[in-house]
């Protein structure tokens, strides 16, 4: 779409009845008391300035926090089942846990609320990170067996599931940038993790339809970070080549690996992957910024390039939000037209931001969700739309500092005040209906 379109007098789009409008979390970042995954053991060792700690007591405080959604109009949640609490140790099943999300479904249900389930959101049982995590293969059958465990108990309860929150972030995060667990910054055990992922979700996938029943039909997917990588200079054809090839590896190879079963093995060769062919029912979709590529030797594991923070197009560094992330809207409308090929229905299942200022939030939020609404007038067949975060929470690397909750939490007291931007966007929610946003 030419940014021309966005301005000037824009209709209101609108959409279905029905649409699941929500938010987005995740259990180590709201729950609180998460002391047996490997992100804890990170905080502990002194890797983060801030420990996860009490978090937002979502544990226990999460009947009052799906009353507060309800208040704002949400129809829908996505949350993460904490595989390190229902096996802390290896072989060490533990069932209240598993008890404590059939209630969170269930509390979910009673109040209208479509469970959007993730069953791997960064954290890792401490147990197999120190046996290697995600570059171990043993990882994909312990990841399988928890499945079992999580799909069994939640039989005819869940529509909705992301086996794998952001698989790509994940790799990028813990083992080429090296800022979360085990901090590997290391090309071929990144290739390694993402096959393994790969596996995983595939596994889970057939777990879950086996699971399934009539009235409760299982969809599957991954929540996608979806990657927008743009030259630095437009120009330069290394910066062109650096561009292409990260968004092959970071945006499709995954995709092709789990609707194809084709997979780029480390060596850059094609490898046939036929057990994770067509394990795909819709795509969750996560969408935040753009990143600018500029050619040059990237720092250590990065996968080519280096990010650059001027948009060389312009001359110019774009808005950006709290996390120093750009700030362009129109993008997810490319986004969304250009996965509508797999012939998918698509859900937002993160899109937000953080910014000092909730008017600022509001304006990002807005002229998203609006360009969402062209993306489905162009034809993207959406489900839903999941803002992040329902409150403020625990940002991994970054500790309690960013603020992405259209609730605000007072960490010292665990009060929950609702924003201004979280009162506008329940209108929407509530109507269906949103105005374009200068
Ligand atoms: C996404 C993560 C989520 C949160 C947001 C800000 O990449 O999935 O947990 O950290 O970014």
């Amino acid at each position: 779409m030419a940014a021309a379109e966005f301005s000037g007098e824009l209709p209101p789009v609108h959409f279905p009845p029905g649409f699941l409008w929500g938010a987005a979390a995740a259990a180590h970042q709201v729950e609180g008391g998460n002391i047996h995954n490997d992100w804890w053991a990170w905080e502990q060792a002194g890797r983060v300035k801030e420990s996860s700690g009490r978090a937002c007591e979502h544990w226990t405080r999460y009947p009052s926090d799906f009353d507060l959604a309800v208040s704002l109009n949400h129809r829908a949640h996505r949350f993460s089942v904490e595989w390190s609490r229902i096996e802390p140790k290896e072989g060490e099943w533990h069932d209240e846990p598993v008890q404590h999300y059939v209630e969170v479904v269930d509390a979910l249900r009673k109040r209208n609320l479509e469970p959007i389930v993730t069953l791997h959101h960064f954290t890792t049982p401490q147990w197999i990170a120190s046996q290697g995590g995600w570059n171990n293969p043993k990882i994909v059958d312990a990841f399988g067996r928890y499945v079992e465990r999580v799909a069994k108990a939640l039989k005819g309860r869940v529509r909705f599931w992301a086996t794998i929150n952001e698989p790509m972030v994940y790799v990028n995060m813990h083992y080429l940038e090296g800022i979360g667990p085990p901090g590997v910054r290391d090309l071929r055990q990144a290739f390694r993790v993402t096959e393994h992922m790969i596996q995983a979700h595939a596994l889970a996938y057939k777990i879950l339809h086996a699971h399934a029943t009539p009235d409760m039909p299982a969809k599957v997917s991954i929540a996608m970070h979806a990657g927008f990588f743009v030259p630095c200079r437009p120009w330069h054809p290394l910066d062109r080549m650096v561009a292409t090839l990260t968004d092959q590896v970071f945006n499709v190879a995954f995709i092709e690996a789990i609707t194809e079963g084709r997979w780029i093995a480390p060596g850059i060769a094609k490898v046939r992957m036929p057990q994770a062919k067509g394990t795909l029912d819709y795509l969750g979709v996560n969408y935040y910024g753009r990143q600018f590529l500029r050619a040059g030797k990237g720092g250590p594991g990065q996968w080519v390039g280096q990010g650059c923070n001027l948009d060389h197009h312009t001359r110019q560094v774009t808005e950006r939000t709290g996390m120093g992330w750009d700030v362009h809207p129109q993008t997810i409308y490319h986004i969304l037209l250009r996965w509508k090929r797999l012939g998918l229905p698509m859900f937002i299942l993160e899109n937000g931001t953080w910014m000092d200022d909730d008017a600022a939030r509001w304006r990002y939020i807005a002229r998203h969700l609006y360009a969402v609404g062209r993306a489905m007038q162009a034809g993207a067949n959406m489900l839903g739309y999941c803002v992040w975060s329902l409150m403020d929470n625990f940002e991994w690397a970054h500790g309690f500092g960013p603020r992405f909750g259209i609730i605000e939490v007072d960490y010292a007291t665990q009060e929950r005040r609702i924003r201004e931007s979280g009162r506008k966007l329940g209108e929407v929610y509530r109507t269906n209906r949103l105005d374009p946003t200068p």
